[in-house]
């Protein structure tokens, strides 16, 4: 695994960037990151070309030993872009524009954005695409980054619109298709359908799942045109881009499969204090960052990669500038998480950023160096783990063992976010309450895709699925290991639908029956104890599987029938975790007890245990 990190020439004296290279270098790192926001400086105005500063500062790099990556720099147009044309701003929910200013402002749909995107991409790629210094690409920086998926432009709504009937055919099918009878909704044409933010209450939620699929889609066309581009001017080069923690607003198996090595931005403490984890995880962890929140991304996007290829583009390296509260890492998290990528797979890991830079919007994150350019502390625990990682030349990762297989699909995330039912009950988060169940019984994870193959592992386990492929339940219907499927899955068609047969629709032949009935409460509920371990949601079930286990209120928690456990509960119950723990038994996999704040991963003959209580980090041979 190389050690990279992401540096930004342009924020610093010239004088000193061979001292950083060197300096870079005799740190064990071997790759840097350059470029993604330079686009002022690279062009300061229309089609008037800087390179010169640049050319130096790759001949720099490249000197110093060091293989680039190099960002095109889309997500930050300059003014002069948008003045030239104002209406690539996008607009938000409430229809205002995101206005200049600070970054990723632009509407993904805007065929005038879409030009200048390639025009500078095209022009970055012809100058750098053939130099040796560089050995690998970045498109854009983090898609989504700021809410910035959905635009509610008219750009948008005119590329929706081309979208939709492309999709539906004609006006009576999409009509059919969403129930647009219900409240008089029914459209004459594919030219009168508005985007769906702006309505009284909620706007249909076939409409608003065929809006996220089209925004998805958008971005996907985008990262296309950019990847078309350095394909042709720069070939036999990696093409990345950075994917984010806990973000589901695109599809990302989408775009890994335009890509080579799916990156992923990592700052564990940010996510802890920014997501939904309970206080007594943000206090205990608090300098550590949840112990499955980096593996659980790390397992996500190996699944999504092509050939499993991914890497961890950005590392935190200490304290952020963006959450509520930003510790600092206990000394050896940056040590740990660095190996913990490892254990996981990663092909780098680069830490964000080389020196903090004293001004603007990231003034307070800290970087490997210091805002007067002294080592911050994680400069000494990257050193340590390039020592470290220089022990695992040639290790062989195929020989990593496949105990569990987790399904996730974005779409999955989509209907959960637009009709929850029951609030905050989300496949994503669902399918992390499996992660972590698993993970405590030590055993390796995949995150993958309905479409992809069962046949390696031993279990597979569908948190949430509203949306059953086809593809899967063929695959299921071949699949020998054990099965656990969660609520709501099955529940739904392809537009937002309930299946005639009700759910879990095309898996009721694998369950043996159908659920009848599905409730949410409040968690409240729980403390009352009217619904024990099943508060929550609970799904009712009737057909010829056999109860498994029950919970106090004589609600059945898991139904049985042959290799497969259909649970009624939402995965972030306790009873879940005993579910899987026994499926995992049935699947003859080496189950043991992790100990608070422990985790382990075995790749090749390597187990990789972390310690995150104590911040440390260690390895043995199997
Ligand atoms: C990422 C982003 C970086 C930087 C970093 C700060 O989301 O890609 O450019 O802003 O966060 O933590």
């Amino acid at each position: 695994m190389d050690l990279g990190v992401c540096y930004y020439p342009e924020h610093w004296p010239e004088e000193r960037w061979a001292l950083d290279a060197a300096q870079m270098r005799e740190t064990g790192l071997t790759r840097v990151r350059i470029g993604e926001f330079a686009w002022s400086r690279i062009e300061p105005e229309p089609g008037r070309f800087d390179w010169d500063w640049l050319d130096r500062a790759v001949e720099t790099l490249h000197e110093a030993g060091l293989g680039i990556i190099m960002g095109t720099p889309t997500a930050t147009p300059p003014k002069w872009v948008v003045d030239q044309i104002p209406d690539m701003v996008a607009l938000d929910l409430e229809g205002k524009p995101r206005g200049f200013g600070s970054r990723r402002h632009y509407c993904f749909s805007h065929a005038g954005y879409r030009a200048e995107a390639a025009r500078i991409t095209r022009a970055v790629a012809e100058r750098y695409g053939k130099h040796p210094g560089i050995v690998a690409w970045q498109t854009d920086n983090e898609y989504g980054c700021h809410d910035t998926v959905q635009t509610f432009s008219p750009a948008a709504r005119d590329a929706f619109r081309v979208w939709l009937a492309d999709r539906y055919g004609s006006i009576e099918a999409l009509n059919a298709a969403w129930g647009n009878v219900f409240w008089s909704m029914e459209y004459r044409s594919f030219e009168e359908i508005e985007l769906p933010n702006l309505t009284v209450t909620e706007a249909n939620p076939a409409h608003w799942l065929a809006f996220r699929r089209f925004s998805s889609d958008q971005v996907i066309a985008f990262n296309r045109a950019q990847v078309d581009i350095l394909r042709e001017c720069s070939p036999g080069r990696d093409i990345t881009h950075n994917a984010m923690g806990f973000y589901t607003g695109y599809d990302h198996h989408d775009l890994a499969a335009d890509i080579d090595v799916l990156g992923w931005d990592s700052y564990p403490l940010g996510f802890l204090e920014m997501f939904r984890f309970c206080e007594e995880d943000k206090r205990t962890y608090a300098r550590q960052g949840h112990p499955d929140i980096a593996a659980f991304h790390h397992d996500l996007y190996r699944g999504a990669a092509i050939d499993g290829r991914w890497s961890v583009l950005e590392q935190q390296p200490g304290p952020v500038n963006w959450a509520h509260y930003n510790p600092a890492p206990l000394p050896g998290m940056v040590k740990l998480w660095t190996m913990e990528a490892f254990a996981h797979g990663a092909e780098m890991v680069s830490y964000f950023r080389w020196r903090q830079f004293p001004r603007a919007q990231e003034q307070m994150h800290a970087g490997l160096l210091r805002p007067d350019g002294e080592p911050a502390p994680a400069l000494a625990e990257a050193r340590e783990a390039a020592e470290a990682l220089s022990e695992f030349q040639g290790l062989d990762k195929q020989a990593t063992p496949k105990h569990a297989a987790i399904v996730f699909a974005y779409d999955a995330e989509w209907i959960t976010q637009i009709q929850p039912q029951g609030l905050g009950r989300s496949a994503l988060w669902a399918a992390f309450a499996c992660y972590t169940a698993l993970r405590r019984l030590g055993l390796n994870i995949d995150i993958i895709s309905p479409n992809a193959d069962l046949s390696d592992y031993p279990m597979v386990v569908i948190p949430c699925l509203p949306i059953v492929p086809d593809a899967l339940v063929a695959a299921l219907e071949e699949y020998d290991g054990e099965i656990v499927i969660g609520p709501r899955t099955g529940s739904r068609d392809d537009d937002f639908g309930i299946p005639p047969n009700l759910a879990p629709g095309k898996l009721e032949p694998l369950v043996g029956g159908t659920i009848t009935l599905s409730e949410s409460l409040p968690d409240k509920l729980d403390e009352r104890g009217s619904h024990g371990v099943t508060g929550g949601w609970y799904d009712y079930y009737s057909g010829e599987a056999e109860a498994e286990m029950e919970g106090e209120k004589d609600q059945v928690l898991c139904w049985k029938h042959g290799k497969v456990r259909l649970c009624t509960t939402w995965p972030d119950r306790s009873g879940f975790a005993s579910v899987l723990e026994r499926a995992a038994r049935d699947a003859k996999l080496p189950v043991q007890q992790m100990p608070e704040g422990i985790r382990e991963r075995q790749i090749g003959n390597i187990i990789v245990r972390s310690d995150y209580l104590n911040a440390k980090t260690s390895w043995r041979e199997v």
